[in-house]
């Protein structure tokens, strides 16, 4: 793929005026672009100018059931006709292309001098969510991971209440979930979820989840374990990531991460030394329960939050709302969810994968 000129000198002024809605393009006309979609379509100060995937009928027919006014079949030309002094211009591309074209993807679009928010995994190896941070670096522009349970009230309310456990020595993340795509899988098709050329697997689509959270709440680990079940396409079905942490504030704790593209999932739990706290789904957490004597009301403490996820728009509501508000005030990357930690994730991905047996093509580059 050819690279699109720099733009630099026609940079978006650093802050945007607080009415103005952020302009996005949209890479991919998929399942997570039209999460991306409907979500816009809720959030007043966002609108979408355009779309680009690899089929221009494709996007056609994206852009036309969400009234996208330009559609097109490569990104050259997405970013060559909405840079600044367009007449239609774009702030922030999404990045929704399969895994293995996120770090190519981003780092064309920062190039091109637009702010980038780039789909979970970031990347499929370290070096190149490295390569992607020194992108944005280099461009001034902002970049960050689409994971985003780091926007989520449940997210929030673990972060609040935690500490009243105490200590934690053993804390489960699960996100299993049996996928639609596994049946075409079994039927001899070949999904991009389950394509090692496109990186696919269990572990790069769910595993990021547990892996996430946990860096999320308790920082860079020192050490990780990994067992998993492959398929014959080489990618993983299911598996454990055990991330130990052997130094610093939260030395001893061992967080057992566990994902599955062939089970529906469990509970997910932090346990403290007389204490547990338990959410139902560690990527968007609703119930949530303390129980122990930390619990205020009587032996267990309900600490749900409100939060639909089931109506279109509501997906990605909390994540785009963020992008939006940082973009706003000219920030390069989100505090709360940091570049330097989707690159920890990123880093743990692979070494999980290594030890796993998952072999990408990316992989063989370092
Ligand atoms: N945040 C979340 O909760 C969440 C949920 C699901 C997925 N995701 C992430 O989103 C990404 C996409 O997953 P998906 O489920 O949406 O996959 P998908 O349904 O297969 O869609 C991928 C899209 O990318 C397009 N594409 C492929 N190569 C491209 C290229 N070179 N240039 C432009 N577009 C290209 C495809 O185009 P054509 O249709 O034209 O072939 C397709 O429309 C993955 O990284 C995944 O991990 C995130």
């Amino acid at each position: 793929m050819s690279e699109p000129s720099r733009t630099t000198d026609t940079a978006p002024p650093t802050r945007l005026p607080d009415d103005a809605p952020i302009r996005f393009g949209v890479i991919g006309a998929g399942f997570i672009a039209r999460w991306f979609a409907e979500a816009v379509a809720c959030e007043p100060g966002a609108q979408i100018v355009a779309v680009t995937s690899v089929h221009r009928e494709r996007a056609a027919a994206f852009a036309a059931e969400h009234g996208i006014a330009h559609a097109y079949a490569s990104l050259e030309e997405m970013l060559a006709a909405h840079g600044p002094g367009s007449q239609a211009p774009i702030d922030v591309v999404h990045v929704g292309s399969p895994n293995s074209l996120h770090a190519q993807h981003a780092i064309a679009t920062l190039e091109a001098g637009f702010h980038v928010l780039v789909e979970k995994p970031f990347a499929l190896t370290r070096s190149q969510a490295e390569a992607m941070v020194e992108a944005a670096r280099a461009a001034d522009r902002f970049l960050m991971e689409g994971w985003l349970s780091a926007f989520e009230p449940g997210v929030a309310r673990l972060r609040e209440h935690l500490p009243r456990l105490g200590r934690l020595h053993r804390v489960v993340l699960s996100k299993e979930q049996f996928s639609s795509r596994m049946e075409v899988y079994r039927s001899g098709g070949l999904p991009p979820a389950f394509d090692p050329a496109l990186g696919g697997g269990s572990l790069m689509d769910l595993g990021i989840y547990p892996v996430s959270l946990a860096i999320h709440l308790f920082g860079e680990l020192d050490r990780v374990t990994a067992t998993g079940t492959l398929l014959e396409c080489g990618v993983d079905a299911r598996g454990t990531v055990v991330l130990s942490y052997d130094f610093g504030e939260h030395a001893g704790l061992e967080v057992v991460c566990l994902h599955s593209k062939t089970s529906p999932g469990t509970q997910s739990s932090f346990a403290g030394d007389h204490d547990v706290l338990s959410i139902d789904d560690c990527q968007w957490p609703r119930r949530i329960e303390l129980r122990g004597p930390a619990a205020e009301t009587g032996a267990s403490e309900d600490l749900s939050v409100e939060r639909g996820v089931q109506a279109p728009g509501h997906q990605l509501a909390y994540e785009l709302a963020e992008v939006c508000r940082l973009v706003r005030a000219g920030a390069r990357e989100s505090d709360l969810h940091p570049l330097s930690r989707s690159v920890a994730a990123v880093g743990v991905l692979q070494e999980a994968r290594r030890q796993v047996g998952v072999r990408f093509p990316a992989d063989e580059q370092g």
